[in-house]
């Protein structure tokens, strides 16, 4: 997979050096390049923002640098891909596993990440019609403003990259996540079995794989309902067993 990240703080990517999204740039699974938005600026102080039209407070992120940048990143792509064009902002819709899913799924993704107070809307407009871009995602890590789009970047780009395949050294990582269903994950333990006075549930230590898969279950369902709700609400009633009604 290609991606490619736009914005003025290409150094804020460094992590992307590291750990699983590391070795997977290092094995040749994805191929991250970060530009600086300012290379396509042609005034002395490299200009990227501007007021607002009809007034208000920050700044805005000019067209210009924008159609320029996309212009030479969207020419330099995977032979023959089209490119999901991603923009980070609270505004966008709610990035989640399935969005990351979906995108794992994608050749090419293109970052384009806004700081002040966004960028001018006719760049994304733009893009939306031409023809080496498949569509122009807004996207959203949660109800919170962030100061730019660059850490929404490292968010995306980790959650998409463990999911490419050969990235995790065990894929059942994978399917056992998925397979916890909408709810949240139980609780888990390595050893040793006793630790400052507190012991590993018995049950995970008695081999009995029926009985632990029916625990894991429970924790799961109660730690759900305890802290999202919404989750519970939003569960499929066929995917529920007669056995978790007792929880
Ligand atoms: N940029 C600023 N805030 C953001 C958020 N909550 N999600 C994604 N990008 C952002």
């Amino acid at each position: 997979m290609r991606v490619d990240v736009i914005g003025i703080f290409p150094e804020y990517l460094a992590p992307l050096d590291l750990s699983i999204v590391g070795r997977a740039r290092t094995s040749g699974l994805l191929d991250v390049v970060a530009h600086d938005l300012r290379d396509w600026t042609h005034d002395v102080h490299r200009t990227v923002d501007d007021t607002p039209y009809g007034g208000g407070a920050g700044m805005v992120m000019k067209p210009e640098p924008w159609g320029e940048a996309l212009d030479a990143v969207l020419a330099g792509g995977p032979p023959g891909a089209r490119a999901r064009l991603v923009v980070p902002t609270p505004g966008g819709r709610p990035f989640t596993q399935e969005l990351a899913e979906s995108y794992a799924a994608l050749p090419w993704l293109v970052f384009a990440c806004g700081r002040y107070e966004g960028i001018d809307a006719r760049v994304a407009a733009h893009a939306a019609a031409r023809a080496e871009i498949d569509a122009v995602d807004e996207v959203s890590l949660g109800d919170y403003v962030l100061a730019g789009g660059e850490v929404a970047v490292l968010v995306i780009v980790e959650a998409v990259a463990r999911l490419l395949p050969g990235v995790l050294g065990n894929p059942a990582s994978l399917t056992e996540e998925s397979h916890t269903g909408g709810l949240l994950e139980y609780p888990v333990f390595t050893k040793p079995p006793a630790w400052r006075g507190l012991d590993v549930p018995e049950i995970l230590r008695s081999g009995d794989h029926g009985r632990i898969a029916r625990w894991r279950r429970d924790q799961a369902l109660r730690r759900t309902a305890a802290v999202r709700p919404d989750l519970i609400r939003a569960l499929d009633p066929a995917t529920l067993d007669r056995t978790d009604l007792a929880t």
